[in-house]
């Protein structure tokens, strides 16, 4: 299914552009497939190390955002989704860099397959980006707001950072937890992506990709 939806993510790839490369295993199957077509587009720009080895081990030239006015579209994965297209993201500790270029695309397509779609975001732990001396005060700040943060041991992230996955939330409000989260001192970002969220949803499932908008 991850493939699938992979697939179906280069039909929004526009030639001669430069486009945003998300993080994960569903985006390596969009790494994989997006190497067939590499002579079309102009560059891409990667949210992670990790993919920026493996766009640069298909030969897939990587750019800076820095170099870069804007990118086409940003394709990614999620750990959640809910119906409004709002995620969870940070499972693999790349939501910093993943939220930037998100920022910077004009269009977000998000791949998953069909057990990412919840009603309610929260299930999933999130994930908070945090300066490493930061780490106990974000952390006392959670348990404040109902969560149970724990600390993700032996992971140091692309920025040199920490991440602590809060579980136990109930996410009524993603885009207000979203900004309030990211109030915090010392958080760098949050694992939600609500004020800008996905503009369409390629879901994987048995009987084919389903795209929701
Ligand atoms: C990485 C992410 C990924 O998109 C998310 O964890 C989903 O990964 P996968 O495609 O492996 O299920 O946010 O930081």
């Amino acid at each position: 299914m991850k493939q699938a939806v992979a697939e179906a993510a280069l039909t929004y790839v526009e030639a001669g552009t430069i486009i945003g490369v998300g993080t994960g295993s569903t985006a390596n199957f969009f790494i994989d497939a997006l190497a067939r077509i590499k002579n079309r587009i102009d560059g891409t720009v990667a949210s992670s190390l990790a993919t920026e080895k493996r766009l640069k081990s298909h030969g897939i030239p990587v750019l800076e955002l820095n170099e870069v006015d804007g990118l086409s579209v940003y394709v990614d994965g999620a750990d959640e989704s809910n119906h409004y297209l709002q995620l969870i993201k940070g499972g693999g500790g790349a939501l910093t860099r993943e939220k930037i270029v998100a920022a910077a695309s004009r269009k977000f397509v998000c791949i998953a397959d069909e057990s990412k779609l919840v009603d309610m975001l929260g299930a999933f732990p999130l994930p908070i980006e945090v300066i490493p001396m930061a780490r106990s005060f974000v952390a006392r700040e959670m348990v404040k707001l109902g969560g149970k943060p724990v600390y993700r041991e032996g992971f140091t992230t692309d920025n040199g950072n920490v991440i602590i996955d809060v579980h136990n939330l109930e996410i009524m409000e993603p885009a207000k937890l979203e900004a309030e989260l990211n109030n915090i001192p010392g958080v760098v970002t949050n694992g939600l992506f609500a004020l800008r969220p996905a503009d369409v949803l390629l879901l994987g499932t048995p009987n084919g990709v389903r795209t929701v908008t």
